[in-house]
């Protein structure tokens, strides 16, 4: 991932942009009554297939960064939720895809917010079904046989998703760097 800084990224000509968050809560909830899940993390399975945070395309010439992911997450998950400049976590060029530069956003919400989300995106969201096939929380914890975050990881990503989320779970705290070693380690498997 060859990451810029947000400022020389909107400095380069002819690029495209893209931004996507990954909305995120802490929650007492437990699995099976017995293991505590701690956090709440939204991914998408796409269209294509592969997993994603929501998000997408921004026109510059229309919008900023910020309100052109606003109304993309309007779109795919039928809320307007503010993104502020703050939020920002990272932004690099696209692997795959000439002259698309992918900015990151990582934003925290309430547990109740977070459901609110995924109620919304089967009922109002415009894209659901088409562009978005469901909302799907990430297993942050660990199972037999390789099962919870190591499986999780398993799955196929579009572009950044992978490692925007290992390092996300990094750097907000959400799983240990030492519970990351080895669930990247056992998901390569
Ligand atoms: N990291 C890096 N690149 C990403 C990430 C990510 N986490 N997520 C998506 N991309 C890339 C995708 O490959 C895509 O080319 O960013 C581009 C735009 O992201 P989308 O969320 O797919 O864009 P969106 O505007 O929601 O969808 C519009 O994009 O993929 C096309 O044809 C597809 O009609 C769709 C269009
Ligand atoms: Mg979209
Ligand atoms: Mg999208």
């Amino acid at each position: 991932m060859s990451q810029m800084s947000k400022e020389d990224a909107l400095s380069l000509p002819r690029h495209r942009h893209a931004c996507h968050v990954m909305l995120y809560a802490d929650t007492d909830s437990k699995l099976f009554g017995r293991y505590q899940t701690k956090h709440i993390v939204l991914m998408q399975m796409r269209f294509d297939g592969l997993l994603g945070f929501p998000g997408g395309l921004v026109d510059l010439s229309k919008e900023t960064l910020e309100s052109g992911l606003s109304r993309e997450l309007e779109e795919e998950l039928g809320v307007a939720l503010l993104v502020s400049p703050e939020d920002h976590v990272s932004s690099s060029l696209a692997p795959a895809v000439p002259n698309l530069i992918t900015h990151f956003y990582a934003k925290k919400m309430n547990e109740s917010e977070i459901k609110e989300v995924e109620k919304a995106a089967v009922t109002v969201a415009k894209d659901h079904g088409l562009e978005v096939l469901g909302m799907v929380r990430v297993p942050l914890y660990f199972f037999k046989r390789g099962g919870g975050l190591p499986a999780f990881l398993s799955n196929s990503f579009i572009g950044s998703a992978r490692s925007q989320l290992l390092s996300a779970l990094q750097s907000f705290g959400l799983v240990s760097q030492q519970e990351l070693a080895k669930a990247t380690q056992q998901a390569n498997q």
